[in-house]
């Protein structure tokens, strides 16, 4: 036997428990210690439970696992040999049941759950497909149509519904393996043997082709859950035997793709970035009451997070009329989010009665254990609030600015307390982007830091450290990519043209459509900021401006790149953008030249590859890996590409670093290779290196 299962008899039952923890992950050392356990029942035994010690049953197949050789006994062999075994062996579920957990669970031939049991196959977020039987078994006994829906959704089923759909058989309260007990020996009882579900007759056949190409279009580029319609078709064309053949053989071409190493290694960092290092054994300062400096969209969005977090939020605005203005805004979320069912009735009341004040004095914010700033992007502004904070804050009290760009350094060099500065830069709407950049100034102190972390995992938030740069890991990036999409559109390829390249590249919006949606006159703000620094060889839009002038600042004047009609979702192209544009390109002397698809996503996705690895070789981001999870948690990037990085280890990063040599021939002004990058290639390592403690 191994560790990984141990064996107890308890009458005529032999009870297999699973303890692997975290998760009891079905390892190596699981999946031989399940065989082991099943050959020593089927010796002295009538039955076969198999439960979980600690807080669940398996919630997978060992991520870990991916990547290294196949050690056998497979998971699919394992399910097989449950479903075979001549005992009748029973499942009694608590905590999650996901992917290959579900697929033990529906090789052996009952099962039970707690209440709060979850059930879910959500192999697709890891770029497969269920190998180990999910495709064939599943639709067997809940119907294709159904089965299609819950493994390309990957969504986590409640036992409720998990029972109504026959996935469960009994649902009870209890200690799990006590009433696993009682339900095995109630089998016992009534003579029942086992009930392969692979012997249930095939699921019927559903529109399998229009299911492929809705998953498709849907996918926006990943391929999992299409692949695994296909493999649930199967099912209901073989039998058991010949579908786990097709199941596997379409599995195999998923593991080898590189989209599930991309999806792999969101999965893994999205875990590991806010878990510094530096951070180890530093204690956060307390953290119950906030204070929150501005009402305006940001400033509410914070707060409505905080709130929902159960903590204590006071908003300071300039005058009363403004704090009224702020509190309609906080309660117009919150009354959505009661209406969506997000908030219970009553929680609303109670945040309402006692959680929340909005106020035009900033004494209210004596007590405050962290006050965020949210306030006009203004440097003047910005310290005329921190001495205002400096005066009237308890001391320990950790100060915060949401800037999107203005030195940290500096607003914290402002006050009698610095090392209680940092900067936390949320994305909006900040209620529901995942996305917390932790901006560590020069003196912040390192508990104050690990507040700034503690604060994002209590809002639920991805929380990546940045260092101070304009525009942080992520906006800096952004300048750079949407600077090389202009520069495009000024050789020759239209707004339109990139936006379908990078959505058919995987992003939810092209650049242009999240212009138009975040306002051009930000854009236009940031240009006229940077004008009087910028360098005269730096290659600017001015049709981007001319457009600005006219009073088109996109969806909210309902003109931008896009012409947006009341009513209408999504707009169509603004053909005044192409005159303007054609216009510019014959002052400039330019001719247009033709950008294929190819073209437009290699282009983009150099020179974001290209600004994050000087990002990280600043110092600015530690790890390539804090980059991928900004982007993907914060621009929208396609999470089967696992991040920019990710992306380029997967391209390979020599191809890349010739391209934008090759583009630096025509502008060796904005193609200027990082460093990094060119040592990287020399010594023939990737970016993922440097994430596992390499360095160059
Ligand atoms: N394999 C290896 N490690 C896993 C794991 C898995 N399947 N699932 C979770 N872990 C690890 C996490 O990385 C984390 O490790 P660290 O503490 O070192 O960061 C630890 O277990 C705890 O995980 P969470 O922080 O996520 O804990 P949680 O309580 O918030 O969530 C969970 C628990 C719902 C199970 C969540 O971890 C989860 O969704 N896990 C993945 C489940 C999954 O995708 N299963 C399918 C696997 S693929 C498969 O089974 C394919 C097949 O058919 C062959």
């Amino acid at each position: 036997m191994s560790d990984a299962i141990e064996y107890e008899l308890k009458g005529d039952i032999a009870v297999l428990r699973a303890n692997n923890p975290p998760v009891n992950a079905l390892g190596h050392a699981v999946r031989t210690g399940l065989i082991a356990g099943l050959e020593r029942a089927e010796a002295e035994a009538k039955a076969v439970l198999i439960v979980g010690a600690g807080h669940t049953y398996f919630a997978g197949a060992d991520i870990k696992e991916f990547g290294k050789p196949l050690r056998e006994p497979g998971l699919p062999g394992v399910c097989t040999r449950i479903e075979n075994s001549p005992l009748p062996v029973i499942s009694a579920i608590h905590g999650t049941a996901l992917g290959g957990g579900l697929e033990v669970a529906l090789g052996t031939h009952y099962r039970i759950a707690v209440p709060s049991a979850k059930v879910g196959l959500p192999e697709v977020h890891l770029g497969i497909l269920p190998g180990a039987g999910g495709t064939q078994r599943l639709p067997r006994v809940i119907g294709a149509e159904k089965a299609i829906e819950i493994i390309t959704s990957g969504r986590h089923v409640g036992a409720a519904e998990a029972l109504e759909l026959g996935i469960l058989d009994e649902v009870e309260e209890g200690d799990v393996e006590t009433i696993g007990l009682a339900y095995a020996q109630r089998i016992l009882d009534a003579g029942l043997g086992p009930r392969p579900v692979g012997q249930m007759p095939r699921p019927a056949p559903v529109d399998f082709d229009s299911a492929h190409v809705a998953a498709m279009k849907r996918g926006r580029g990943q391929i999992a859950p299409a692949t695994a319609i296909r493999s649930i078709e199967g099912a209901c064309h073989y039998d058991i035997t010949e579908g786990l053949e097709h199941e596997r053989a379409l599995f195999m071409t998923l593991f080898n793709s590189p989209q599930r190493e991309g999806m792999v290694h969101a999965f893994f960092n999205e875990r590991a970035v806010s878990k510094l290092p530096e951070l180890k054994g530093v204690e956060p300062r307390a953290l119950k009451a906030i204070g929150v400096i501005g009402g305006g969209t940001m400033g509410a969005g914070i707060a409505v997070a905080a709130l929902l977090a159960g903590l204590d939020v006071t908003m300071v605005e300039r005058d009363a009329e403004a704090a009224k203005a702020g509190a309609a805004r906080v309660n117009v979320i919150l009354q959505g989010s009661v209406k969506r069912g997000k908030l219970s009735q009553s929680k609303y009341d109670a945040i309402m009665a006692s959680g929340f004040r909005a106020l035009d004095s900033y004494d209210a914010l004596s007590e405050a254990d962290m006050v965020i700033e949210a306030a006009f992007e203004e440097m003047g502004v910005k310290k005329a609030i921190f001495a205002e904070l400096d005066r009237v804050c308890k001391k320990g009290a950790v100060l915060a600015s949401n800037t999107s760009y203005l030195d940290v350094n500096e607003i914290a060099a402002s006050i009698s307390r610095p090392r209680d500065v940092l900067g936390l830069h949320f994305f909006s709407p900040a209620h529901v982007m995942k996305l917390l950049e932790v901006v560590v100034a020069d003196e912040t102190a390192p508990d104050v830091v690990a507040t700034g972390f503690a604060l994002g995992k209590a809002l639920r938030k991805i929380a990546v450290r940045s260092g101070v740069c304009d525009g942080f890991i992520g906006n800096r990036i952004l300048k750079t990519y949407r600077s090389c999409a202009d520069h495009m559109i000024m050789d020759g390829a239209s707004p339109y043209e990139i936006d379908k390249a990078m959505t058919d590249f995987g992003f939810a919006m092209g650049p242009y459509e999240v212009a138009d949606l975040a306002g051009l006159d930000i854009g236009w703000a940031t240009r006229k900021r940077l004008a009087p620094t910028r360098d005269v060889r730096e290659r600017v839009a001015r049709y981007a401006d001319k457009m600005c002038e006219a009073g088109n600042f996109g969806q909210k004047t309902g003109k931008g790149y896009y012409v947006y009609e009341a009513g209408k979702r999504g707009g169509t192209p603004n053909p005044e953008v192409i005159a303007l544009i054609e216009a510019e390109r014959a002052d400039l002397g330019v001719t247009a030249q033709d950008f294929t698809h190819e073209d437009i996503q290699r282009r983009y996705m150099c020179a974001m590859v290209n600004e994050a690895a000087m990002v990280v070789d600043e110092g600015i981001a530690r790890r390539p890996l804090d980059v991928d999870m900004v982007l993907l948690f914060g621009y929208g990037f396609p999470r089967h590409w696992g991040g920019p990085l990710k992306w380029a280890d997967l391209q390979g990063l020599e191809g890349i670093l010739a391209d934008i040599k090759r583009y630096a021939l025509a502008d060796d002004f904005f193609w200027q290779s990082s460093a990094l990058l060119e040592r990287l290639v020399a010594a023939g390592k990737t970016f993922d290196d440097l994430n596992n403690g390499d360095t160059v």
